[in-house]
């Protein structure tokens, strides 16, 4: 039943803080589009936080990832011409492993650069690229409320997942 507000048991989490990590000068434009989302220190602290879940369910994710895209016929030829089912998930994992480590430094940003030239060689269309950010957020969201009871924990972690995968569309759909 939608209506009945839930008695709320208190915070249950127990966050190690002080472990995220936001590592760029002052005034460049991407420490203005982290300040822009509220992306901050103590969401990072939370990503970190996470991380055992995700490593958790690594496969899950990355096979859920393919599904998804299999079902676009454009999509799978792109992935026929350029890669393999099995790169694409292994490095989809190391990828996913490192979002979440709780760090956004330099290095973190020029990944994701080069990874953005990459999906342009490729000829991958954005209305694709931000189908598939969709579906791995979708993937997170469940892997949280699996792994998490208290409602206010629940809302911590989704707004802190939420807020690193607009932060990497930001980054890699520029
Ligand atoms: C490459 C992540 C969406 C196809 C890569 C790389 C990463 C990555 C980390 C490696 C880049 C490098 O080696 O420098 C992601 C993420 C996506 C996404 C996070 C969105 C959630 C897609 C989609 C396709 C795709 C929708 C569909 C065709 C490829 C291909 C490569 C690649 C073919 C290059 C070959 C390879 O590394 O095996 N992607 N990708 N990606 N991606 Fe994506």
């Amino acid at each position: 039943m939608f209506f009945i507000k839930q008695k709320q048991t208190k915070q249950t989490w127990d966050l190690a803080k002080g472990i995220g990590k936001i590592e760029l000068s002052d005034g460049n434009d991407t420490k203005k589009q982290l300040e822009m989302i509220g992306l901050t220190s103590k969401d990072l602290d939370v990503i970190h936080a996470l991380q055992p879940f995700i490593k958790e369910k690594l496969d899950m994710i990355a096979n859920q990832y393919y599904r998804d895209l299999e079902q676009e016929p454009s999509l799978l030829k792109i992935i026929q011409d350029n890669s393999t089912t099995d790169r694409l998930k292994r490095t989809l994992k190391q990828h996913l492993l490192e979002m979440f480590t709780g760090t956004i430094n330099e290095e973190f940003i020029e990944k994701r650069i080069r990874i953005a030239h990459m999906h342009v060689k490729i000829g991958l269309p954005t209305k694709w690229y931000m189908a598939a950010f969709q579906n791995l957020l979708l993937s997170i969201i469940t892997i949280i409320v699996e792994n998490l009871t208290n409602t206010d924990d629940r809302l911590m972690a989704i707004q802190a997942a939420t807020k690193i995968i607009n932060f990497e569309q930001q980054l890699v759909l520029e």
